[in-house]
């Protein structure tokens, strides 16, 4: 049995004025290599790495246990600190070097199946089957501890602000969402399930029926949906509800806790107030509803032009309802060849467009496959509408609006990627305002709620609930941080006959409401305050203001692309008693 050498210090932290201290550290083995009479060993742990010497005036056994030492053996040693004769600019410890006295082996280890190196290039399936290993590395130390940061200052900026944590459960009923729920079999009530929530919704609209005014909740959420590089089945959400506040309220708070947080957590001053874009300027501008405001490239519509052209895909196109659009890149005429644009072609048709039109504007003039179509004036006149100048490339798409949005908005990251018009040192926050309430439902035809059915409809259109759902703005907001939607809120329907016209036009029977929603509104006959709120993903924060690509950089244990724990092998099979008490049978699918 070995003896716990007992801490004294972190192995990041030794310094030039640590220097004749004798310090106690514990760690893992970095790496550990015999130079002449030498034994050199670099130890880790989560706050760094600082390098331990071992030399034959040492008694024998201290040396003889050095010379065992292999890369992830858990140590502890004691020695005495002295400045470094080559020193190490790479290493935060890199001016010392410790000389040890005395050393503990906790524990061996075989031979790694993954480098403990933030550089190490291995397969992302080994990182997550061997996570423990992964998370070793400083740079997943380093985001797990600001993600903490980022949850003690939200923690501190609500509290102070008079909200309170309140939790809610976790076995409930389905929550309204939209994406699929994870199911829970019931063992007691056989037959029965529950849903895991995919958000605290309700239970926050309840809180708020029970006087709780300011609710505030770091909440894991469930949705069983594709995965993407920002979306896991298992998330985070800073979740919160107000009572007795408009939109501007809400939008207030979180501004002021966005500027608390950065400062906080990177020292960053932040200007608020945010720009706000109304949905409908967000589209027309870039496309998306949540642009990167970091670079321009902004859209033109150049329906008026097109409406009366001799090319018959764009003149169609407007008169079938739908638009042409593009935008200018500046220089992109030398920038992009020919190869390229026809890239740019296929990504737009990724998107569903049927081809991409462009412009290049050389010193020599215009060069285009519009060239046919178009006589000289209308030339001039689609060049001075984009504002374009020699050397400029202009793409254009025609199509519905849905499909000219999306294809133009991925054009648009696309060529600012390409030409290195994003500046990662910026952090660009804004809020989209007044999207649609509602949403066409491409597989019944119907429509569903954008957000979901509790939002509050703008009181300026509410009067066309029934007779022009299409038109009828909600008072719902997203927050966006450089092209990415962190969160997302809205004032809900605190009154009971407005959120059955609101149900009726969602066209939900009766027993649908009832059974989805029913103890929510029955709560609401017995007086319900005006309130709103909105939830934020923390995994994507923190994977934003880290700089992060991938929210599975900001968890411990993430899920992979088939919704699966590599580490432990969740899901695994039930036991046949397991599913005889549940009352289950399974049939393969
Ligand atoms: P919403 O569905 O927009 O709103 O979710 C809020 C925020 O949660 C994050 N998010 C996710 N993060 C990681 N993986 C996922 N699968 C995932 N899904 C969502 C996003 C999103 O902006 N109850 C409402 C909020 C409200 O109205 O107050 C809600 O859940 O960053
Ligand atoms: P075509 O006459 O079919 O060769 O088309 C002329 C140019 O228009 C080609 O560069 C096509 O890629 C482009 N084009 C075709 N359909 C569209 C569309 N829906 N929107 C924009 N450009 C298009």
């Amino acid at each position: 049995m070995s003896e716990l050498i007992k801490r004294t210090m972190y192995c990041g932290k030794p310094r030039l004025s640590d220097e004749g201290k004798t310090v106690r550290l514990n760690g893992w083995v970095q790496r550990s290599r015999r130079l002449g009479r030498l034994i050199f060993c670099d130890l880790r742990d989560k706050t760094g790495v600082v390098q331990i010497v071992f030399d034959e005036e040492l008694p024998s056994d201290v040396f003889a246990a050095a010379e065992t030492l292999r890369s992830e053996f858990v140590i502890g040693i004691e020695g005495v600190c002295r400045e470094r004769e080559s020193k190490n600019p790479e290493l935060s410890t890199g001016d010392v070097e410790i000389r040890a006295e005395r050393i503990e082996i906790y524990s061996v280890a075989e031979t790694p199946p993954i480098y403990v190196r933030d550089d190490d290039n291995v397969s992302e399936e080994l990182r997550m089957k061997y996570r423990y290993l992964d998370l070793r590395k400083l740079r997943m130390q380093r985001n797990l501890v600001f993600r903490h940061e980022v949850c003690r200052v939200t923690r501190a900026f609500f509290s102070d602000c008079g909200f309170v944590e309140i939790e809610t459960p976790m076995l409930i009923r389905p929550t309204p969402e939209g994406a699929r729920d994870y199911l829970v079999p019931s063992r007691v009530n056989n037959g029965n399930f529950y849903a895991l929530p995919q958000s605290p919704q309700m239970y926050k609209q309840l809180l708020m029926a029970s006087g709780a005014d300011r609710y505030f909740q770091i909440a894991r959420c469930f949705r069983d949906e594709d995965l993407r590089a920002d979306r896991q089945p298992e998330f985070t959400q800073i979740d919160l509800e107000m009572s007795f506040v408009d939109v501007d309220d809400v939008i207030a708070v979180q501004e002021a806790y966005i500027k608390a947080l950065l400062k906080e957590t990177l020292e960053i001053d932040i200007e608020i107030p945010f720009p706000r874009f109304t949905y409908d300027e967000a589209m027309t501008r870039f496309g998306t509803d949540k642009p990167d405001t970091r670079f321009g490239l902004e859209l033109v519509d150049i329906g008026d032009i097109a409406e009366g052209c001799a090319f018959s895909v764009f003149a169609d196109a407007v008169r079938t309802g739908g638009s042409v659009r593009g935008l200018c890149v500046p220089g992109g005429a030398a920038a992009y060849s020919r190869k390229e644009t026809d890239r740019l072609a296929d990504i737009a048709k990724n998107y569903g467009a049927k081809g991409l039109a462009w412009i290049k504007l050389t010193e020599d003039g215009v060069s285009s496959p519009l060239g046919k179509f178009f006589s000289d004036e209308e030339m001039a006149a689609l060049v001075s509408a984009f504002g374009a100048c020699a050397g400029d490339l202009i793409l254009i798409v025609a199509d519905k609006d849905k499909t000219v949005f999306a294809a133009l908005d991925r054009l648009r990251v696309s060529v600012a990627e390409k030409l290195g018009l994003i500046d990662e040192s910026r952090y660009d926050f804004l809020w989209v305002t007044e999207f649609p309430l509602f949403e066409t439902d491409e597989e019944s035809g119907g429509y569903k709620a954008m957000h979901h059915p509790f939002t509050m409809p703008d009181p300026r259109d509410v009067a066309g609930l029934e007779s022009d759902p299409a038109s009828v703005r909600a008072l719902a907001y997203d927050i966006v941080l450089n092209g990415t939607e962190i969160g997302g809120g809205s004032i809900r329907i605190h009154d009971r006959e407005l959120q059955n016209r609101m149900f009726e036009t969602l066209g939900l029977s009766e027993d649908d409401i009832r059974s989805k929603f029913g103890f929510l509104l029955d709560a609401f006959r017995y007086g319900v305050p005006p309130h709103g709120g909105l939830a934020y993903g923390l995994d994507r924060l923190v994977m934003l203001l880290l700089g992060e690509d991938s929210i599975r950089e900001t968890m411990a244990f993430p899920k992979n692309q088939a919704a699966e724990d590599p580490v432990s092998g969740a899901p695994g099979e039930a036991t046949p008693e397991q599913l005889a008490e549940l009352g289950l049978a399974l049939w393969k699918r």
